[in-house]
Order: structure tokens, then C-alpha cells, then sequence
């Protein structure tokens, strides 16, 4: 048997583990991680979330203890999620100064003053209707959310956060805000736009975890059509016209392209939200020892790095921190 002449051949740089280590395109740090913490104002002991193995809803009390860790992971940034317990038709709990995620803004910064304390701003989980604003009729009010989206991120602003996650995808929403925190001083607090997020089914289990479900309908009238990629660059445009300072891609897994659209088309840091859905998945298919966990999580969210993160916020963060120490 006869082969042509092989002049070149890949396989020389993947012969030893030091030449794979030497041409390793992209890198996975603690740096990327964000780690998402819920805050139920309900509760006086943590409850394990039933769809997420690993997470808990956590009391204001543990809120310290909780930084602590993933400070101690080497995780430079945290995002609150609040459950409050009083909920009405247009969300008013959002912007009691004294509300749940206000308080543990606090409780952070107290327990670990150089953690980047980054808090998501919506109503979802204060309406007693579960969708993200005010309505009218069945449908979200834009403007008048905007307006109490603006009460909202000034009183969080109030207790000390570094950075506003607005994750209602309503029009307008990141130059309500910028304009709401400068005219009030705090010109110092940063954005993170969800610039792109799709009504995704991948969020069925953060819905049970923030008790943010809608009791009709859905978020299509919101958020974007999984089936859109060019719309995905306009909202990201839009959202440096206004004034973002980070521009975030959310679920991620499904959305790959999406993610190397967004950053060939733009210069911001981009984050990416590796969500509950796909976060259950990875849990459920491991307890039933069908994959090897720690190499499928590594490998995805490599995988978002590849596809050009510059920022993750996943649930697997402390275990993923602890995976790459012992590396
Ligand atoms: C609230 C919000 C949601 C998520 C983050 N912020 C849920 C939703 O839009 O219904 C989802 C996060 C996850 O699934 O992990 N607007
Ligand atoms: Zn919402």
C-alpha cells in the first residue's frame, strides 16, 4: 500500500501534554466567573433548589458566609437574585431601600469589601403576576417599567453595588437607567446589559428557584425569538448607543453563533449567562453517571471562552474554581 507524502501533519502539536499546553488557543481563569446567589427574604435557613443540585435559596443572615466562599475561590464578582416576601401588581418591593437584595448588597460589601457585587435588575420575581414590569391588560407596560426600573437601580445604587444587570429586555431600558444613575450621583456604578436574551425554555429551573414563573402567558413579548441572529446585533448596538459597559448573551449553550456575532460586532467586555436549564442538564445526566461532570463542565465553559466571552456567570463557578486550583 502506497500513501502520499504527509508533509504536514497536526498531530505534531498535539504529540506531548507541554506542546498541547503551548498552543492552547483559549484559557478558562476564576477571573471569567460570575456566581449567581439567590437571596429569599422569606426563609431562615438555606433550601436546597429542587432542579438545581448544589443550589440553594439562601436567608439574608448567610449572605456573608456565602461571599466569604467565593471570595475564598478566588471569584471576583457575585449576582443577586431577590425573593422578596411581599409581592404586588407592579413590583413595588424592587425599590424598598430596605428590600431583600438592598440588604444583602450590603451584607456583601461588609463581609468582603473588594468583591464586584453586581445585582440583576427586574421585577419578575416582585409582581405577584411573575412578568417583568408593569401591565397593561396582558401585556408589559415598556415605559412605565422604565420609569420604576429607574427607582430600582438608583436604590441599589444607595446600597453600595458595582453593577446593574437590567435582565427585563425592555426598550430603552439601559439609557432609563444611565440617566437615572448619573443625574443621582452615581456615575460610578457600571451596566451589564442583557443586551441579548431569548424567551428560552433553558430557564424553567431559575423560575422555580426565584419563584418568578408568569401565571399566564409568557416573556415572547419581550424577550427575543430563538430563531433571530441579526436582531441580536441590533439590540447589542443599541445598548453601547445608550451606554452599556458590558453587553451580555443569555441562555449561552444553544447560543454559540450568537455569541461570536456579538463579539466581531462590538468592543464591550461580553458575558455570557450559562443558565439554570443548562446547568439541570449537566447535573441530571452526571447523578446518573452518563457523563464525566467536571470534564463536560470545563469543556463548556471553555467552550464559551472559545466562542468569545470574556465573562461567565454559571452556577457550576465554585466547583469550576476549585476544579482549575487543582489543575
Ligand atoms: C429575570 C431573570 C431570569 C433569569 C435571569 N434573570 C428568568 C427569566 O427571564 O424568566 C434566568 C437565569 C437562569 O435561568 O439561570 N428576568
Ligand atoms: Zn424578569
Amino acid at each position: 500500500m502506497t500513501l502520499p507524502d504527509l508533509t504536514i501533519r497536526p498531530r505534531r502539536l498535539r504529540r506531548t501534554a507541554a506542546i498541547r499546553r503551548m498552543v492552547r488557543e483559549s484559557a478558562l481563569t476564576t477571573d471569567d466567573l460570575i456566581y449567581p446567589i439567590f437571596v429569599d427574604e422569606t426563609i431562615e435557613e438555606a433550601v436546597a433548589v429542587g432542579s438545581m443540585p448544589g443550589v440553594s435559596r439562601i436567608p439574608l443572615a448567610d449572605v456573608g458566609a456565602m461571599v466569604k466562599k467565593v471570595a475564598a475561590a478566588g471569584i471576583p464578582a457575585v449576582i443577586f437574585f431577590g425573593i422578596p416576601a411581599h409581592k404586588d401588581a407592579i413590583g413595588s418591593e424592587a425599590w424598598n431601600d430596605a428590600g431583600i437584595v438592598q440588604e444583602a448588597i450590603r451584607a456583601a460589601k461588609v463581609a468582603v469589601p473588594s468583591m464586584c457585587v453586581i445585582a440583576d435588575a427586574c421585577f419578575c420575581e416582585y409582581t405577584d403576576h411573575g412578568h417583568c414590569g408593569v401591565l397593561h391588560g396582558e401585556d408589559v407596560h415598556n415605559d412605565e417599567t422604565l420609569c420604576n426600573l429607574q427607582k430600582e437601580v438608583t436604590s441599589y445604587a444607595r446600597a453600595g453595588v458595582d453593577i446593574i444587570a437590567p435582565s427585563g429586555m425592555m426598550d430603552g431600558m439601559i439609557g432609563a437607567i444611565r440617566s437615572a444613575l448619573d443625574s443621582e450621583g452615581f456615575q460610578q456604578v457600571a451596566v451589564m446589559s442583557y443586551a441579548v436574551k431569548y424567551a428560552s425554555g433553558y430557564f424553567g429551573p431559575f423560575r422555580d428557584a426565584a419563584d418568578s414563573t408568569p401565571s399566564f402567558g409568557d416573556r415572547a413579548s419581550y424577550q427575543m425569538d430563538p430563531a433571530n441572529r441579526r436582531e441580536a446585533i441590533t439590540e447589542a448596538l443599541l445598548d453601547i448607543e445608550e451606554g452599556a459597559d458590558f453587553l451580555m448573551v443569555k441562555p449561552a449553550l444553544a447560543y454559540m453563533d450568537i455569541i461570536r456575532d456579538v463579539r466581531d460586532a462590538t468592543q464591550l467586555p461580553l458575558a455570557v449567562y450559562n443558565v439554570s436549564g443548562e446547568y439541570a442538564m449537566i447535573k441530571a445526566a452526571a447523578a446518573n453517571g452518563w457523563i464525566d461532570e467536571q470534564r463536560v463542565v470545563m469543556e463548556t465553559l471553555t467552550g464559551f471562552k472559545r466562542a468569545g466571552a470574556d465573562l461567565i456567570i454559571t452556577y457550576h463557578a465554585l466547583d469550576a474554581a476549585r476544579w482549575l486550583q487543582e489543575d
